[in-house]
C-alpha cells in the first residue's frame, strides 16, 4: 500500500471513529457507533500492517502478535461477567500504559533512525513524557484492578506527608528530564530514564491506593484519560498520526467524563487533576460520619411488595451495582412491562456513579429491552419522589443514601443522591444490612416510610412477578 493511499486509510479511520464516540453518546445510536468503531479499528490495522512502514520480515511477527493478543481478547470477552467488565477495563488501560512504556524504551535504544539537533531532543521529550505517563497508567491502573475486583481493600493508603513525597518525587522526575535530554550517549541516558520510570510506576500506586472507594468512578475515568494520552505520545514516539488523532480524541473524551464524574459526586475537578483527591483531607471512609443509623427495620414480604405494586399510581425504580451481581435487569422488566399495561407510571431513576463503570445500569437496562424514554437521569426525577407512591432500590446502597445530605461528616457529604425516601414508601431489595461501595452505614434503612426486601434481587424479583401475574 503506498503511503499515499495509507494516509488515507488513516484519515477514513479519523472519521470514523469521531463518529464512534458520537454515537456512544446515546443509548439509542450506541449500535451504529460500536460499528463505526470497529470498522475505523480494521481500517487503521489494515493500513498500518499493509501500509510503506512495515517490511515484509516483520508481517510474521505481527499476525503472531495478533494472534496471541486475538485469542486472548476472545477469551476474555467470552468468560468476563458483566459485572466484572469495570476490572476488565481498568487492565485493559494498564496494557496501554504498558505498551507505551515499551515503545518508549525501544524507540530510544533504536539505532535505525538517527535524530540530530533539536530533533533529537524533540523525540527524546516525547520518549521521555510518553513512558512517564505509561508508567503511571500502568500501575495506577493495576491497582484500580485490584480495587475493583476487591482483591485491594477500598480504604483510602494515606501516607502521611504525601504531598510533600508528591512534590519530591515531581522535583527528581524534572532532574532527570534534564540529565536524560542532555545525556551524551543511550547508555547515560538509561539511568535517568529508568530512575524516571519507577518514580512513575510509584506514583500511580500512590495516587490510586489514596482514593477512598467513594471515588473510584473519578479513578476509573482519569485512568481511561490517561491511557488516551499515554496511546498519543506513543504516536509522537512512532510518528504515528492516527495514534496521536485517537490517543487525544480518547484521553479528552475521558477527561470530559471525569469532569462529569466530579460533578456528579461533587468533587473538585483540578484537585482531581492534581491527584490530590479522595477522602485524603475529609473524614474517613468506613465510619457512618458522626454517627451510626440506629432505629427500628422493618422487613417486608415478595407478596406484600407485589400488593403495594399494584395499588400503586407512580413507582420510580433505582437499580444499583447489585442488579448486575443479581442479573435481575430481565425480571425488573417483565414487572415493568405488567405494571404498565395496568396503568401504572413506571420510571428508572439512574445515578450517574451506580454501579461501578460509567453507563452500567444503562448498558444493563438496554440489554433487557427497557425502553430508553422511562429511563432518565438523576435530575430529570429527583424532584418527583414526593408524588411517587412507592420507590423501589435494587440493589443500590451508596447513590441512596440520605447521609450525603444530612451528614457533613459522611464521606460521601455532598454527593448528590436519589431521594427515594421522599416517596410515600420505599422498599430496599438487598440480602443484609450490609454496606455499599464506600463502606458508610445508610439511615435509609431505618427511616419509617421504609422497607427492607432482604434476599437475592432476581430470586425476591422472580416472587414479585409471580404474585403480580396471579
Ligand atoms: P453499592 O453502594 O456498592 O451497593 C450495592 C448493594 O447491592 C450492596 O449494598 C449489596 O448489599 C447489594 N447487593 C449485592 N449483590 C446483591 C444481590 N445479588 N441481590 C441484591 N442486592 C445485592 O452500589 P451503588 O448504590 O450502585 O453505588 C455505586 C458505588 O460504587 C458508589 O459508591 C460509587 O462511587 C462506586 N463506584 C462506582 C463506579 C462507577 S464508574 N459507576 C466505579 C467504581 C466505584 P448486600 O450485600 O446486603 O446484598
Amino acid at each position: 500500500m503506498s503511503a499515499n493511499l495509507a494516509s488515507a486509510a488513516y484519515i477514513g479511520a479519523t472519521i470514523l471513529f469521531i463518529l464512534s464516540l458520537g454515537g456512544l453518546s446515546n443509548p439509542e445510536t450506541a449500535r451504529r457507533g460500536n460499528l463505526y468503531g470497529i470498522i475505523g479499528m480494521t481500517l487503521a490495522v489494515l493500513a498500518t500492517v499493509l501500509g510503506p512502514r512495515v517490511t515484509a520480515a516483520g508481517i510474521p511477527w505481527i499476525i503472531g502478535a495478533m494472534v496471541i493478543g486475538g485469542s486472548i481478547g476472545l477469551f476474555a470477552a467470552k468468560k468476563v461477567q458483566m459485572t466484572q467488565m469495570p476490572e476488565l477495563v481498568a487492565l485493559m488501560h494498564s496494557l496501554v500504559g504498558l505498551a507505551a512504556c515499551l515503545v518508549g524504551f525501544a524507540s530510544y535504544i533504536d539505532t535505525s533512525v538517527v535524530f540530530t539537533g533539536a530533533e533529537k531532543t524533540i523525540h527524546e521529550v516525547e520518549i521521555y513524557i510518553g513512558i512517564y505517563i505509561g508508567a503511571i497508567t500502568f500501575s495506577g491502573s493495576v491497582i484500580a484492578f485490584g480495587k475493583l475486583s476487591g482483591k485491594i481493600g477500598g480504604k483510602p493508603m494515606l501516607l502521611p506527608g504525601r504531598h510533600v513525597i508528591n512534590g519530591i518525587a515531581a522535583l527528581i522526575v524534572l532532574y532527570c528530564g534534564y540529565a536524560f535530554v542532555q545525556a551524551p550517549s543511550i547508555e547515560a541516558g538509561m539511568l535517568p530514564l529508568i530512575v524516571m520510570t519507577v518514580i512513575g510506576l510509584l506514583f500511580g500506586i500512590h495516587m490510586v491506593m489514596a482514593i477512598g472507594g467513594a471515588d473510584m468512578p473519578v479513578v476509573v475515568s482519569m485512568l481511561n484519560s490517561y491511557s488516551g494520552w499515554a496511546a498519543a505520545a506513543t504516536g509522537f514516539m512512532l510518528s504515528n498520526d492516527l495514534l496521536i488523532v485517537i490517543g487525544a480524541l480518547v484521553g479528552s473524551s475521558g477527561a470530559i467524563l471525569s469532569y462529569i464524574m466530579c460533578r456528579a459526586m461533587n468533587r473538585n475537578f483540578l484537585s482531581v487533576i492534581a491527584g490530590g483527591f479522595g477522602t485524603g483531607d475529609g473524614a474517613k471512609v468506613g465510619a457512618g460520619g458522626t454517627a451510626a443509623p440506629a432505629g427500628e427495620v422493618v422487613s417486608i414480604s415478595a407478596a406484600e411488595t407485589a400488593e403495594l405494586l399494584k395499588d400503586s399510581k407512580n413507582v420510580i425504580i433505582v437499580p444499583g451495582y447489585g442488579m448486575a451481581v443479581a442479573q435481575a435487569q430481565h425480571t425488573v422488566f417483565e414487572i415493568t412491562k405488567l405494571l404498565r399495561e395496568k396503568g401504572v407510571n413506571v420510571r428508572f431513576g439512574i445515578h450517574p456513579v451506580a454501579g461501578r463503570m460509567p453507563g452500567h445500569m444503562n448498558v444493563l437496562l438496554a440489554e433487557a429491552k427497557v425502553p430508553y424514554d422511562i429511563v432518565m437521569e438523576m435530575d430529570e426525577l429527583n424532584d418527583d419522589f414526593p408524588s411517587t407512591d412507592v420507590s423501589i432500590v435494587i440493589g443500590a446502597n451508596d447513590i441512596v443514601n440520605p447521609a450525603a445530605e444530612d451528614d457533613p461528616t459522611s464521606p460521601i457529604a455532598g454527593m448528590p443522591v436519589l431521594q427515594v425516601w421522599k416517596a410515600k414508601t420505599s422498599i430496599v431489595m438487598k440480602r443484609s444490612m450490609a454496606s455499599g461501595y464506600a463502606g458508610v452505614d445508610n439511615p435509609l434503612f431505618y427511616k419509617d416510610n421504609n422497607r427492607m426486601l432482604f434476599g437475592d434481587a432476581k430470586k425476591m424479583l422472580d416472587e414479585v412477578l409471580v404474585v403480580l401475574k396471579s
